[in-house]
């Protein structure tokens, strides 16, 4: 990030030591101000529907003000939020997000999220979302019920 001739990068907390349990956010703030230009909010939680049961990282938001976008800011923040869950033993992180989001679904993928299924008419505004998942351990996706693609997802992009 840049502001005028000097490169200053924001200022990355996480306010509290057990984050993601309880799912407190994890910020960036503009290095000139402290104010608030990022968010990241993720909990983790196990999930005994699965057998074995797996303890599932979910990233519930993710915004960064519009001032602030194409730094690199969500990617970090991201980053840290995998990183964290990662640490923390979890086997996989899952979200939703919407279709049309051409700007999350380029930074997740380009993460390594892989489109594990579409959901129909998800948001209450009619639009489709997927869910994205990150796996961070070995999994068996034929097994495994988030990985049932529809139809239309398997034409090409
Ligand atoms: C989606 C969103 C979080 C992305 O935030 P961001 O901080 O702009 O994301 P990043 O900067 O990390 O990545 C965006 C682009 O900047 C590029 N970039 C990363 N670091 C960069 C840097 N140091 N300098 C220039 N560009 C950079 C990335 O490569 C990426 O480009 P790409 O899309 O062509 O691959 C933001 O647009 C947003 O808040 N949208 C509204 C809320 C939303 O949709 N949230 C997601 C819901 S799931």
């Amino acid at each position: 990030m840049f502001y005028g001739n000097q490169a200053l990068y924001p200022k990355f907390c996480v306010p509290d030591s057990d984050l993601l349990t309880i799912s407190p956010p994890t910020q960036a703030l503009d290095p000139v101000d402290s104010s608030l230009i990022g968010v990241i909010i993720c909990k983790l939680e196990m999930h005994a529907s699965h057998s074995p049961a797996t303890l599932r990282g979910y990233i519930a938001m993710l915004a960064v003000s519009a001032a602030s976008r194409g730094h690199g800011v969500a990617t970090a923040l991201v980053k840290m939020a995998i990183d964290a869950m990662a640490q923390r033993n979890a086997d996989e992180i899952v979200l939703e997000t919407e279709e049309t989001n051409i700007p999350a679904m380029r930074l997740y993928e380009r993460l390594g999220f892989l489109r594990s299924k579409k959901l129909h008419r998800y948001y209450l505004n009619g639009n489709s979302a997927y869910r994205l998942v990150l796996l961070l351990k070995p999994t068996d996706l034929d097994a495994s019920t988030d990985f049932a693609l529809d139809e239309d997802d398997l034409a090409p992009r």
